[in-house]
């Protein structure tokens, strides 16, 4: 037999969402409409929750919805299956009327991925509600159609494809983000723009460290334009991608970028590097690896690796020091890549390719550049044991 299933979900630009008179959050999307006298289970990160609790209980209280709050402590380091039960104990509790009561998700990328699985496996599918308060979960977590927790050492080893309802997509919560966490979502749209926008990587250039110091709340009217436009135009080109291909049934998936060796590097390296972070230095070691086949200029190169530098985003980690490193991540990859590396490089600034042919030499000697690149741009984190010939190359 054969059956279609059809795939909608919203992604609504929601400026002020919790803003007492905002009816977005009500009837901004017709298929998850909030009416007074509604109850939900709103699971929400715990730190989020002392941030801007009580603004949004306010919020829904205002707006006559009962609400059973459940805070939870969400961030990589207990993004495992426990957190999961945890949820789906308190959709029990709670007795969901899985037609009309999805679940309300607020918090980072953890909190999203691990209330998006339980929703996903809660009755073969609850419906759920995104609203994300990190940069990552603004333009990358809060979009796709994937859920996870990490398992053993694997990244997102159980997960589900499960698009929520909708998306609101709030600046505001950025307000309290620290700028390793805003820089570490700058690093999934350098990420579109490196393979899809040399405009978005001249926004970046022009604003990005502004719009760090601003958090993103757009205090002049320039940083207002530059702050909507980076962060819809991030989100339009990641949509643009998934629509075609959101079950991933095709492998040559260009949003892969800076995601071949960063599962592994983000595993070994933890707590060390942020998601966004091992996703730079793998963008990094690729932008290299661009430049060693003539794809990308010196001068391009020395854009990309300088902008990074100046986003606060590592080019390195001393984790690729360690011997055989990249070569079992590439491994990893090509397992989980059906049998083919279908790397995705760079070509120029915002456009890629695919390539089936590297090497371990050719690793090898991306890795010596890197550590000489990096070591110019300053960032200079002392010696690097076991990386043959970086003395030379520095
Ligand atoms: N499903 C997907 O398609 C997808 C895409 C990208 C990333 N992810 C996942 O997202 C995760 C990373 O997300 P993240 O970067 O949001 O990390 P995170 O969820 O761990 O949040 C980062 C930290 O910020 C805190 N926080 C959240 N909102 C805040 C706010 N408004 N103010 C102050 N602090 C706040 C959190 O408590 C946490 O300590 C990774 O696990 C990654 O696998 C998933």
């Amino acid at each position: 037999m054969e059956a279609i299933k059809q795939v909608r979900y919203h992604v609504v630009e929601a400026s002020g969402l919790f803003e007492p008179d905002s009816t977005l959050l009500l009837s901004g999307c017709a298929d998850a409409p909030l009416r007074p006298g509604d109850r939900r289970l709103v699971v929400i990160d715990s730190t989020v929750d002392e941030l801007h609790g009580e603004r949004i209980t306010r919020y829904f209280d205002h707006h006559g919805i009962t609400v059973t709050l459940l805070p939870l402590r969400a961030d990589e380091s207990v993004k495992r299956w426990d957190l999961v039960t945890d949820v789906v104990d308190a959709m029990n509790d709670f007795g969901i009327d899985r037609r009309r009561e999805p679940v309300i998700a607020i918090g980072g990328g953890v909190l999203l991925d691990v209330v998006g699985l339980a929703a996903s496996l809660y009755r073969r599918g609850t419906p759920y509600i995104r609203i994300p308060t990190t940069l990552v979960g603004l333009v990358d977590a809060g979009v796709g159609v994937k859920t996870g927790v990490n398992y053993g050492q694997g990244k997102n080893r159980l997960g589900t494809y499960a698009p929520a309802v909708a998306t609101f997509v709030d600046r505001s919560f950025l307000s309290t983000l620290d700028a390793r966490h805003l820089a570490n979502g700058l690093a999934e749209i350098l990420k579109m723009a490196l393979i899809k926008s040399a405009e978005l990587f001249g926004l970046l250039e022009d604003f990005g460290p502004l719009l760090i110091e601003d958090r993103f709340q757009g205090s002049t009217p320039a940083l207002e334009t530059a702050a909507r436009r980076i962060v819809s135009e991030a989100i339009h080109l990641m949509l643009e991608e998934l629509q075609p291909n959101l079950w991933e049934q095709c492998l040559e998936r260009c949003v892969d970028y800076g995601h071949t060796f960063s599962p592994t590097i983000e595993m070994e390296a933890l707590p060390e590097l942020l998601h966004g972070e091992a996703v730079t230095v793998d963008m990094a070691l690729t932008t290299v690896l661009g430049r060693m086949r003539g794809d990308v200029t010196e001068h391009q190169a020395q854009r990309v690796l300088a902008l990074m530098d100046r986003l606060r985003l590592p080019l390195w980690t001393d984790v690729l020091a360690r011997p055989g490193i990249l070569d079992g991540a590439l491994a990893d990859t090509v397992r989980h890549r059906d049998g083919q590396q279908r790397l995705p490089l760079p070509v120029g600034i915002g456009h890629h390719r695919f390539v089936n042919d590297v090497t371990p030499e050719e690793l090898n000697a991306a890795l010596r550049e890197l550590d000489a690149a990096r070591r110019r741009t300053g960032q200079d984190i002392g010696p690097v044991a076991g990386l043959v010939g970086a003395g030379e190359a520095a």
